[in-house]
């Protein structure tokens, strides 16, 4: 149970869902984890969670909108004076609704809040954890993009664009780290339906919950524990050689 052990990574909504089951596994396999969230309860019970079960290096938590430049510059200084280093960073924090919400019918106002915490917390994720990662000897971002990301999505307008950015933006930090020899890698990873209250929020009934799983080839939803696997792979050194791949993980869906 050491897969990455010794290492410092910092999780973004990792209040809830995908970014709390995250944060558990990183910790259970021996990293030290920052737990940051805008809501601050969630946040709290995750590093709670993380103090029962005893894992790994243990967990603090931050108050942190990841929309904010300032949040973003006050949390890597604190970390970088604190724990020393920072060798991982899951830019998993994001918000999906209104649902349903079409090209047609969406607001300026919600189009820029999505994109300001989708797309905006991500780029500023990157800008910031960068050069403390150069500063502690290279890294791994974990970029929390979509299945969206790969299809047109008629009732996620704002959402299906952001996730798009992400991971079009993966990419370029990809790239520029790794032609500057920062010893620095960035991936994407496109979660299909994922039972989290994000997901659950999507399928509001029982005719949109069973049309859903009918578009699953495996059959099922998937669990917050499904995407965290594979985001403790890409920020474990056994991805070393990976960097600006994407790593879909929904039962089946793209391949259809
Ligand atoms: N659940 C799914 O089916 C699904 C599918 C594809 C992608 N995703 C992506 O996975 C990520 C996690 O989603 P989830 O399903 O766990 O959702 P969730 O709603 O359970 O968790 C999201 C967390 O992000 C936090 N958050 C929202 N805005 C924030 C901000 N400005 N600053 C900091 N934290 C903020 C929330 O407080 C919450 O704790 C998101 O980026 C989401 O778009 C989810």
């Amino acid at each position: 149970m050491s897969r990455v052990a010794g290492k410092v990574v910092l999780v973004t909504g990792a209040g809830s869902g995908i970014g709390r089951a995250t944060a558990k596994l990183l910790a259970a396999e021996g990293a030290t984890v920052v737990v940051t969230d805008i809501n601050k309860p969630g946040g709290l019970e995750t590093v709670q969670q993380i103090g029962e079960a005893n894992s790994g290096g243990g967990a603090r938590f931050e108050e942190h909108d990841t929309a904010r430049e300032a949040d973003w510059k006050r949390i890597i200084d604190d970390l970088m004076a604190r724990e020393g280093k920072l060798d991982g960073l899951v830019n998993n924090a994001g918000i999906a609704g209104p649902f349903p919400s079409t090209f047609e019918t969406e607001t300026v106002e919600q189009w820029q809040r999505m994109l300001s915490i989708n797309v905006q917390g991500v780029f500023l994720g990157c800008k910031h954890g960068v050069p403390a990662m150069k500063q502690s000897g290279g890294g791994s971002i974990v970029n929390t993009s979509s299945l969206a990301a790969f299809l047109g999505t008629p009732a996620l307008s704002a959402y299906g664009a952001s996730k798009g950015a992400v991971r079009q933006f993966t990419k370029t930090v990809a790239m520029d780290c790794a032609r500057k020899g920062y010893r620095i890698r960035c991936n994407s990873v496109h979660p299909g339906i994922i039972m989290t209250p994000m997901g659950q929020g999507i399928l509001p009934n029982d005719k949109a919950r069973d049309r859903a799983l009918k578009s699953i080839p495996i059959g099922e939803f998937g669990a917050p524990e499904d995407i965290a696997y594979g985001i403790l792979y890409l920020i474990s050194d056994e991805s070393r050689f990976v960097t600006g791949t994407e790593l879909v993980i929904d039962g089946g869906m793209n391949a259809i």
